[in-house]
């Protein structure tokens, strides 16, 4: 019974066929047959296969190309492994192979590396080969011209194939050639989708050459072997094997096989498995190539340990037979014994052998619709990040800026995608409603324009939506807004300038009106606006649901809340941290519930003025959005208190910044990024609004810092409504001496170009840390004065902050003061505009970073 059980799993190909000869299909369809490192778009057909390979560009977005080391380049190496692709990049990195075919076929995929010191380094790595989500292989190379090939039989389960070198930390991954072959799905059936390929042997070979394609359809290479106490057998005829065969092997491998010299001896193979639970799936391959006399015969079992597993084989005369069994192997021993029959006058024979072993790649691969979506939105936006492989699988290597889920053997999912400042364009891409599990979506700081598409609001698990500082127009959609507002969503939609908070007319509105800040220019619109603002003050006061009276006069931004007293009580901790004074106020430090730090500006309610810059300044910060501007969270209003509500800035102000201790550490580098983001805040101010905005007072208080440094115009706009300092006579326009415009002296007016003054002021104080104005004994000295008498002396070294040392690319400090100079002239038709300041100081900011990096090469 046992027997007949064991005999029950093998298939006999064989006879009964006779005359269906194999028609090997030899072209290359099915076929991808790739020599990594090769140029791009080359190819070329092997010499001795006629295998056309072709480059991997096509296949890999990462690594570079290399040669191994001439003297490892001879005649006899075969033309793949002349040359490498290396990956000193990155921990995992993915070809990504598209076989016509697609998903549940059966391919072949062979990964050969041979280090030949192409990087001159004469340090062979090691590392781990993936397919897929699984590892398929450690790679380890003892020397230079020492060759691995991984072969392994896989049914994809998806329509591409990925084959991934991850760096372990001993070596940079490489890769010789990577092919891949189709087989007949009847071929190689196993249990198992992933077998790799452990030995695979031509017995008796008379000529010691590997045997592959074209001999082999399949393009399974045949390593000659030589077998103790035994001797071979050969025919110059063809073999042929049956045409449901569908193992092919080739003619040239069956023509020839090994016997045991000891005619009563047995054939016996035996093998250690280093784990005895490895599963092994053999197959044996036999095809008499003797011409036996009528008296003759060969007929044998197969055994292993001691079981028979077929019984009373006699190979048939220039006929090949493949014998297999769909269920593995194992134990700490693995022997096969041929052993001839009583009835035999012949030994066996065995002309081939072939063992895999199972590959318990058990690893799921995140669910398909997730991948498909993530990677149909690297596609559209040319994501550079290394998103290569699968997204969530591994674990240890899932993609940079996205989180997933894993549940047990569930495929994992995405839960979380952060694509802020990725440099996105376009619209949101429509896959993202495949990501059905997201709860974080984080699109924030790109330029993605169109809508906001409503199927957002459809992303039943979505609580957390960043879309802030990007270009989105129109309405948001209805849904999303109500989640928003009742707390199931974390929506943040700021700094899009022509995004409205609903479809209603006064959104379509607002769009056109976004930059009418109607500058005060004479006493008559000054008095007008005023009544203005004192009637919407009157209604105010009479109703009070604020909120929608502000919304009526379409002032409110979507994203501004407004909060009762009692909460700005709650965030100030009754105004218990102050953080600064103005002329306007008292500034507190506060927490929302969410545990965002804020800056709480309050307005004197004593002061008659207040309402009137409250009103002012909520109108501009509501219409004006850029990551150089402070942010506005939110505003209250009630009875007599009112105030504002900003996001914090850690680092304060500059002003603070630069009279502090810190300011020693502050490199040239940060200092021209600071100088950077404030031009950039001014110039969206003067260029990026229709009309302009002119800031009126541009000082080192009013740049603020975020935690890493980066700097915000703050109170932007308000001094026009709003004297402060109150050193000034005027009534309309304010600025703060030091950093006032001369001419405003002149003309009464203050433009843009009393800016760029302003901010030339600011950017010499930026370059030297010395203060605006040094009050000598009885003498005013301008901080303009003191560094013109420098640049006459030529003394840069003496201008710039001495904390540096000479820390700086002098070029770049030159140009920087020279700027300033240029930005800082008496008069206004010679100072640049804020664009021109913008460009002038990217290249310093340029040439510091070449400098930097030359030092970090010598
Ligand atoms: C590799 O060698 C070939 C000539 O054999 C040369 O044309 C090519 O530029 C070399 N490639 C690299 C990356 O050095
Ligand atoms: C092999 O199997 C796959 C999946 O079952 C099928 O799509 C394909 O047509 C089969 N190929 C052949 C030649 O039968
Ligand atoms: C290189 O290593 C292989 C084993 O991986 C060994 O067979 C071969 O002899 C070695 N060659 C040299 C030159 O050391
Ligand atoms: C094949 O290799 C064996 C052992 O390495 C050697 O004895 C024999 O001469 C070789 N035969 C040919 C034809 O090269
Ligand atoms: C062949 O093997 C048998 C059994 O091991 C032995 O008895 C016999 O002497 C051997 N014959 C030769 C010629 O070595
Ligand atoms: C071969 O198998 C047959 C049937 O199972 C059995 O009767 C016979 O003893 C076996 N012979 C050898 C040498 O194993
Ligand atoms: C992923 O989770 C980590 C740890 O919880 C977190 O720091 C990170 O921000 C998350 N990434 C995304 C894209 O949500
Ligand atoms: C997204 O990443 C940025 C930094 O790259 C980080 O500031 C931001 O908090 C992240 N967003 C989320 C939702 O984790
Ligand atoms: C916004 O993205 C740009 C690059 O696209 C980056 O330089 C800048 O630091 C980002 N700003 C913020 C606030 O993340
Ligand atoms: C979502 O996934 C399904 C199934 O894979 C697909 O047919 C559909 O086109 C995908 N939708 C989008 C918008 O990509
Ligand atoms: C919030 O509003 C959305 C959309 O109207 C609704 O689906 C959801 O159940 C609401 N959630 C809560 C907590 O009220």
């Amino acid at each position: 019974m046992k027997m007949s059980n064991c005999i029950f799993f093998y298939a006999i190909l064989l006879a009964g066929f006779a005359l269906a000869f194999s028609v090997q299909a030899q072209d290359q369809s099915g076929f991808i047959s790739i020599d990594c490192g090769i140029p791009a778009a080359s190819s070329y057909n092997d010499e001795t296969t006629d295998l056309k390979y072709i480059s991997d560009t096509t296949f890999v977005e990462t690594g570079i190309n290399k040669n191994i080391s001439s003297e490892f380049q001879i005649s006899t190496l075969p033309k793949q492994f002349y040359n490498v692709r290396t990956f000193p990049q990155g921990m995992r990195n993915c070809y990504t192979l598209n076989p016509t075919e697609g998903k549940g076929s059966k391919y072949s995929i062979r990964a050969s590396f041979m280090y030949g010191n192409y990087d001159a380094a004469n340090k062979p790595p090691q590392f781990d080969l993936y397919l897929g989500v699984n590892l398929w292989d450690s790679i380890k190379l003892d020397n230079a011209t020492a060759m691995e090939m991984k072969e392994i039989i896989h049914i994809p389960t998806e329509n591409h194939v990925l084959i991934c070198l991850v760096n372990t930390g001993l070596g940079t991954p490489f890769i010789s050639a990577l092919e891949l072959r189709l087989l007949r799905n009847s071929s190689y059936e196993t249990v198992s989708r992933s077998i790799a390929l452990y030995k695979r042997y031509d017995y008796g070979s008379i000529t010691n050459q590997t045997i592959r394609y074209k001999d082999d359809a399949y393009d399974r290479m045949w390593t000659p072997r030589e077998f103790p106490k035994t001797k071979k057998l050969s025919t110059s005829l063809p073999i042929r094997s049956g045409a449901d065969d569908s193992y092919l092997p080739p003619s040239a491998v069956m023509s020839t096989a090994i016997t045991p010299i000891n005619g009563s001896h047995a054939l016996q193979f035996y093998w250690e498995p280093k784990d005895p639970t490895a599963k092994y799936y053999v197959y044996m391959y036999f095809a008499e190539v003797e011409v036996l006399q009528d008296n003759q015969l060969r007929e044998f079992n197969i055994s292993k340990d001691g079981q028979i597993l077929m019984e009373f084989i006699v190979p048939e005369y220039l006929f090949s037979f493949s014998t297999y069994r769909v269920k593995p192997y194992s134990g700490a021993i693995i022997e096969f014994s041929l052993d001839r029959t009583e009835r035999s006058t012949l030994p066996p024979i065995i002309n081939a052998f072939e063992v895999y072993m199972e590959k318990d790649f058990s690893q799921s691969e995140t669910l398909h619709t997730d991948v498909d979506a993530v990677m149909n939105m690297k596609k559209m936006y040319g994501v550079k990040r290394n998103w290569q492989g699968d997204p969530c699988a591994p674990k240890a290597y899932s993609w940079d800026g996205l989180n997933c889920s894993y549940k047990g053997n569930d495929p994992p999912r995405i839960i979380s995608l952060n694509l802020s400042s990725s440099g996105l364009t376009g619209e949101i891409a429509p896959y993202l409603s495949n990501l059905t599990l997201i709860q974080s979506l984080d699109l924030s700081n790109n330029s993605l324009s169109g809508n906001v598409p409503e199927f957002l609001s459809r992303l039943q698990f979505l609580r957390v939506l960043n879309l802030k500082g990007n270009k989105f127009t129109g309405p948001i959609p209805v849904e999303l807004m109500e989640k928003s507002k009742n707390g199931s969503l974390q929506l943040s939609v700021g700094d899009n300038e022509e995004l409205c908070s609903s479809s209603s007319d006064s959104c379509k509105k607002e769009k056109k009106n976004m930059f009418v800040i109607p500058l005060v220019a004479s006493a008559v619109s000054l008095l007008f606006f005023l009544t203005a603002l004192a009637m919407i003050w009157w209604s105010l006061k009479r109703r009070k649901d604020r909120a929608a009276i502000l919304n009526a006069h379409g002032s409110l931004e979507f994203e501004n809340r407004h909060f009762t007293y009692s909460e700005v009580l709650k965030i100030t901790d009754n105004f218990n941290k102050v953080l600064g004074k103005g002329g306007f106020g008292t500034v507190y430090h506060g927490y929302l519930d969410d545990g965002t730090q804020v800056a709480v500006k309050m307005l004197s309610s004593s002061s008659g003025q207040g309402f009137k810059e409250f009103e002012a300044e909520v109108k501009l910060l509501m219409r004006v959005h850029h990551r150089n501007l402070t942010n506005l969270v939110g505003y209250f209003i009630e009875d007599n208190n009112m105030g504002l509500i900003y996001e914090y800035m850690a680092n304060g102000n500059l002003k603070q910044l630069l009279s502090d201790e810190k300011a020693s550490t502050l490199s040239w580098e940060r200092r021209l990024q600071i100088a950077m983001d404030a031009a950039q805040g001014l110039e969206y101010l003067h260029i990026g609004c229709k009309p302009p905005i002119v800031h009126r007072d541009i000082k080192p208080e009013n740049i603020l810092l975020t935690e890493n440094l980066e700097a915000k115009l703050a109170d932007f706009g308000l001094s026009k409504v709003f004297p402060i300092g109150g050193t000034h006579v005027s009534t309309v326009v304010a600025g703060t001496p030091g950093y006032l415009d001369p001419e405003y002296f002149v003309t009464d007016w203050l433009n843009e170009k009393s800016d760029v003054y302003s901010f030339g002021v600011v950017l010499l104080e930026i370059i030297t840390s010395q203060a605006v104005i040094v009050r000598n004994e009885n003498e005013n000295i301008h901080i303009i004065q003191t560094v013109t008498n420098m640049i006459a002396k030529g003394d840069i070294e003496n201008i710039v902050d001495s904390c540096l040392r000479g820390g700086f690319e002098i070029e770049s400090a030159w140009r920087a003061v020279e700027l300033a100079v240029k930005c800082a002239s008496r008069t206004s038709s010679e100072r640049p505009n804020m664009n021109e300041v913008v460009t002038e100081l990217k290249e310093c900011l340029m040439m510091e970073l070449a400098r930097k990096k030359k030092e970090l090469w010598h």
